[in-house]
């Protein structure tokens, strides 16, 4: 349903991607994995346009969306829980949920999406500044689906999280597979990536190194240890 083709990124005269080739299968999870600075937002950024500069090929259900601006290939269908999550904190938890809805019959509403997080109906009238990190998580994985996306780009949705909530969160996003979401979710933590997987792609200095699946990778985790060892 998306899949990027030797697609490399550019800051300026920086060039981070350098032909990264990825796949997510309609259904599917694929986590991206990858130590900070190696390219990981860089290549949810080039999905959606954030990054203007680049070369390849980026094909959301057979159609090359490269050359797009990113509120087309919103439109589309692409759906981004941004890193630090980025929720309007002088709103409230239902003002954040409905500000950019995007209404579709039997799509994703508010019901829908306090029943898959019953604490943000808890705090819907607080200010999501308030929030505590976990419910922020939950809070932009709410206001991405009230948008109605055919996939999501969830990147490190559980940063800075307690364990706890790690595993509420990783719940939640389970759940959502299971619904039958697509996804691609970066993420640093092999552990938490391997719990959610149907393909495993590891990132360094904006290369994909090793792609598998993750029954694979767990017979041989030297080697993802080896691509995320801190140097
Ligand atoms: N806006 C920017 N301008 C210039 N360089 C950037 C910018 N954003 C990120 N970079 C550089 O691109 C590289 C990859 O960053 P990033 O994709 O954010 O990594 P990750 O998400 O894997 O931690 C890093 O070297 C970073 O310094
Ligand atoms: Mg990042």
């Amino acid at each position: 349903m998306l899949s990027l083709k030797d697609v490399h990124s550019y800051y300026g005269a920086s060039h981070i991607l350098q032909g990264v080739n990825l796949e997510v299968k309609k259904g599917s999870a694929a986590v991206l994995l990858g130590r900070n600075g190696m390219g990981k937002t860089t290549a949810i950024h080039s999905i959606i346009g954030f990054v203007t500069k680049k070369e390849g090929e980026i094909s959301f259900e057979g159609e090359n969306v490269i050359n797009l601006k990113s509120h087309q290939i919103a439109r589309k269908g692409i759906g981004i829980v941004p890193q630090g999550r980025r929720i309007f904190t002088n709103l409230s938890v239902k003002e954040n949920l409905t500000v950019f809805a995007n209404q579709e019959q039997g799509g994703w509403d508010l019901e829908k999406v306090y029943k898959l997080f019953p604490r943000l109906k808890e705090r819907e009238k607080s200010h999501a500044g308030n929030l505590s990190g976990g419910e922020q998580s939950m809070l932009s994985i709410g206001r991405a689906l009230m948008r109605n996306p055919k996939i999501l780009l969830l990147d490190e949705p559980t940063e800075g999280l307690s364990p706890l909530m790690v595993g509420e969160v990783m719940e939640v996003i389970v759940k959502l597979k299971e619904a039958g979401m697509s996804m691609l979710l970066v993420e640093q933590n092999i552990a938490t990536a391997l719990s959610i997987a149907d393909d495993v792609y590891i990132i360094n200095k904006g290369r994909i190194v090793y792609h598998d699946r993750p029954e694979e990778l767990k017979k041989n985790m030297d080697i993802a240890y080896h691509h995320l060892a801190i140097s």
